[in-house]
């Protein structure tokens, strides 16, 4: 007999979950999140929340900070606010937690873990408003990442903040990156972090991008899955440091990845490289 109800499992055995520890401990390992410094989100499948929900309890509800009604009974596996990603995988239930938002997309409440108290990111506000905004675009957005990439942040002390200027030079930097990602980055001006205005920038030119550049402050990401997310912001991240590298060694370049170049790579590799990005220097 075809036994087609999913088995039930131990909130920490959950694939979603291990997924979401493992992406924790690879950024933390990069270098990325010193202290604090960064969040993950993740919306979880109505069939993931099945398959831990013996072990889920409800919370207060409390509010978001920002209206999500396209997100309204959604559950998303969350960071804690102030709480270091170096923990994420020693101590999960102190670190994370699972939350459910009400049916208006204006409330939340913790249904597993932060088990010492406190409450999801600063940053809940960014986070859901990228996923709202994903999620009307391609339901199988289901990953924000926000984190503190070195190199990213020190370009942007001495590039100009224009996301024509910033996507050019890291497309130029690392072949593969118009391949990863072609519609290229946007970029907000520094903000104060955490809370809804910086969200509503942030949301906004998530309508564009899958990488939003924080001046002075870091990266947020979007994508289907772990892997999808995190690569983006290496390989982002990866040019950018090949970039501070060839500046460290002269403020020139002698060659480079041409315009042309990219208009061929775009053919082969089937992408549309939208011609903002391509001008004559
Ligand atoms: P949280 O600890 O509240 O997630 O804040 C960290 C951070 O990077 C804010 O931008
Ligand atoms: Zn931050």
């Amino acid at each position: 007999m075809v036994n087609e109800k999913r088995k039930m499992m131990k909130f920490l055995d959950a694939e979603f979950v291990k997924g979401f520890i493992r992406m924790a401990t690879d950024g933390c390992n990069m270098g990325w999140h010193e202290r604090n410094g960064g969040n993950l989100s993740y919306r979880v499948k109505p069939y993931e929340v099945d398959e831990v929900k013996e072990e889920l309890k409800a919370g207060e509800w409390r509010e978001i900070g920002a209206a999500v009604p396209n997100l309204a009974r959604e559950y998303f596996l969350v960071t804690g606010s102030g709480k270091f990603f170096r923990n994420v995988q020693d101590k999960p239930e102190d670190s994370i937690c699972l939350i459910e938002l009400d049916e208006k997309g204006e409330n939340y409440r913790i249904m597993w873990g932060l088990v010492n108290g406190g409450r999801p990111t600063s940053e809940l506000p960014s986070h859901l408003m990228s996923h709202e905004v994903k999620f009307l675009k391609n339901p199988e957005y289901r990953v924000i990442y926000h984190t503190h990439t070195t190199n990213i942040i020190a370009l942007t002390f001495v590039l100009p903040l224009d996301e024509k200027v910033i996507t050019r030079e890291l497309w130029e930097m690392a072949t593969e990156c118009p391949v990863v990602f072609p519609d290229g980055v946007g970029v907000v001006p520094w903000m104060v972090p955490g809370g809804r205005e910086i969200g509503v920038e942030t949301s906004e030119l998530m309508k564009s991008y899958d990488i939003v550049i924080w001046a002075h402050h870091g990266i947020v990401v979007a994508g289907t899955d772990f892997d999808i997310a995190f690569g983006l912001a290496h390989t982002a991240e990866k040019s950018a440091e090949i970039l501070v590298k060839t500046l460290s060694m002269s403020p020139k370049k002698l060659q480079t990845i041409t315009p042309q170049n990219f208009r061929d790579l775009a053919v082969d590799f089937k992408v549309t490289l939208p011609e903002k990005f391509l001008y004559e220097k």
